[in-house]
């Protein structure tokens, strides 16, 4: 069965859908387009498919080179109607998984995606999910609802899990140069999931079951987690001693082995490490248990912004001001360096928090010109960037894009409060937060 779609990727006639056109199924459309695969991309959002039919990038990092080059390949379709599902030989979705308010896993967008593709399953198809989600999803959720059309997985069509491991804006790894890890419901899916898989990239790891595959997102990113609460401890117990946390890290880091560096931070941000985690600990109840170093990091994790907060009043306080009324600049808004995903990001919240103490809070941020609107922080939207200069009380580093590394901070007279050990080398006091 899986024979046909095998030998259509072997002679690049294979079709490959992706469904979810944002920083993780963008690239990977244009991997396979790069590859010679004719590619349909669908997305609800008629932004992103007509600004990529027309050659635009939507991600800064994204070249718009790369997405031009592939918008006139002849090889690239956009979409908004997902009947032309049919026409894919293998579909992948990467949609979001987030948390609920009640910080439960909202399947919510990975059963409408189904819902919406359920109608043209065909025989002899893929589907792989990509979305990181809790162990037991694809077989739980996602199979039901492909079959509600009377087919069969595994006797008639195939499903694969294979989790997305792209990390935006890493320039030593690519798509193509991470192992992809798969997991399907039969050997002739993982056979078919792994054909794909291998036109671009290097290396496929298979594993036993979709629940496996999804248990190994979910690992990875509860131990960068964990072991971020664990630096961001650290730090705050070894500041009280005078102890530098971050050349004790750069120290740690030199044993060639047993060890690896995490960097304590001003809370998690992003799409990811703030929420896999807590996919496991909702499946995990299921079954009894209860997660509690999951729990325990998501604390420490959480209260790092109140932290950062407290550190602003000291110094303040060491010049004589209260933060009630202080002008305050805030340097990055993206919940990592060099990107312009503001998703989760701490930044947020220590402007609430900052703001809720009466300070006066302005941002600058090169890849966030403008504040777009999100669910938890409305209030913000529209909110511009500002340059940085003199006028200033506190000058607070809360992302460390490269533009801020080294930047001479002593002719603006602010207090700079440094959380990413990003304004190493400038000249003028830094106090770390
Ligand atoms: N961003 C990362 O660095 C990263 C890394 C690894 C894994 N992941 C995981 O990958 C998944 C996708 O994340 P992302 O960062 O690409 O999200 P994103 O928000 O950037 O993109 C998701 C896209 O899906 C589209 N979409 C939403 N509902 C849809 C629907 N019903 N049908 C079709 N399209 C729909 C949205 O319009 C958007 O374009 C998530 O599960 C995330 O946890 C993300």
């Amino acid at each position: 069965m899986t024979s046909t779609l095998i030998d259509k990727i072997d002679r690049k006639k294979a079709v490959v859908g992706v469904v979810g056109l944002g920083y993780v199924g963008l690239p990977l459309l244009l991997c396979f387009v790069e590859k010679g695969f004719h590619v349909l991309g669908i997305d609800i959002d008629e932004k992103k498919t007509e600004a990529l039919a027309k050659g635009q990038s939507y991600i800064k990092h994204i070249p718009v080179t790369r997405v031009a080059k592939a918008a006139s390949s002849g090889l690239l379709q956009t979409t908004t109607d997902f009947s032309r599902a049919k026409d894919c030989d293998a579909i992948l979705i990467a949609v979001p998984t987030p948390l609920n308010k009640n910080r439960e896993p909202d399947m919510s967008f990975i059963v409408l995606t189904c819902e919406a593709i359920a109608p043209y399953v065909r025989a002899d198809q893929l589907i792989v999910l990509e979305s990181t989600t809790y162990p037991g999803t694809t077989v739980e959720v996602m199979v039901p609802i492909l079959e509600k059309n009377g087919l069969k997985v595994d006797k008639d069509f195939f499903v694969a899990f294979s989790p997305e491991r792209e990390d935006p804006s890493r320039t030593d790894y690519t798509t193509e140069t991470i192992p992809k890890v798969v997991g399907s419901t039969s050997p002739a899916g993982l056979a078919a999931a792994e054909k794909v898989y291998q036109q671009i990239v290097v290396r496929t790891v298979p594993v036993s079951s979709t629940q496996a595959a999804e248990a190994t997102k979910l690992v990875e990113n509860t131990f960068r987690a964990v072991n971020i609460a664990l630096m961001n401890e650290l730090k705050m117990t070894f500041m009280k001693m005078g102890i530098d946390i971050w050349e004790v890290i750069e120290a740690a880091k030199t044993k060639p082995f047993g060890y690896m560096p995490f960097y304590p931070g001003p809370g998690l941000g992003g799409h990811c490490i703030p929420i896999d985690p807590f996919y496991l600990t909702w499946k995990a109840r299921e079954y009894g248990v209860s997660t509690r170093f999951i729990e325990l990091a998501g604390e420490v994790n959480a209260s790092m912004p109140d932290f950062v907060v407290q550190r602003v009043m000291e110094v303040l306080n060491e010049c004589g001001k209260p933060l009630k009324g202080a002008k305050v600049l805030l340097l990055g808004l993206a919940y990592k360096a060099n990107v312009d995903d503001d998703r989760e990001s701490p930044s947020y919240h220590l402007m609430e928090k900052l703001e809720a103490k009466g300070a006066v809070v302005s941002y600058n941020d090169p890849y966030i010109p403008t504040i777009r609107p999100s669910r938890e922080f409305a209030k913000y939207a529209g909110r511009k960037s500002v340059p940085i200069t003199a006028g200033y009380d506190v000058i607070l580093i809360s992302t460390a894009h490269d533009e801020y590394k080294g930047m001479d901070f002593s002719s603006f007279k602010a207090q700079v409060i440094d959380t990413r050990h990003a304004a190493q080398g400038s000249s003028g006091t830094v106090h770390q937060a």
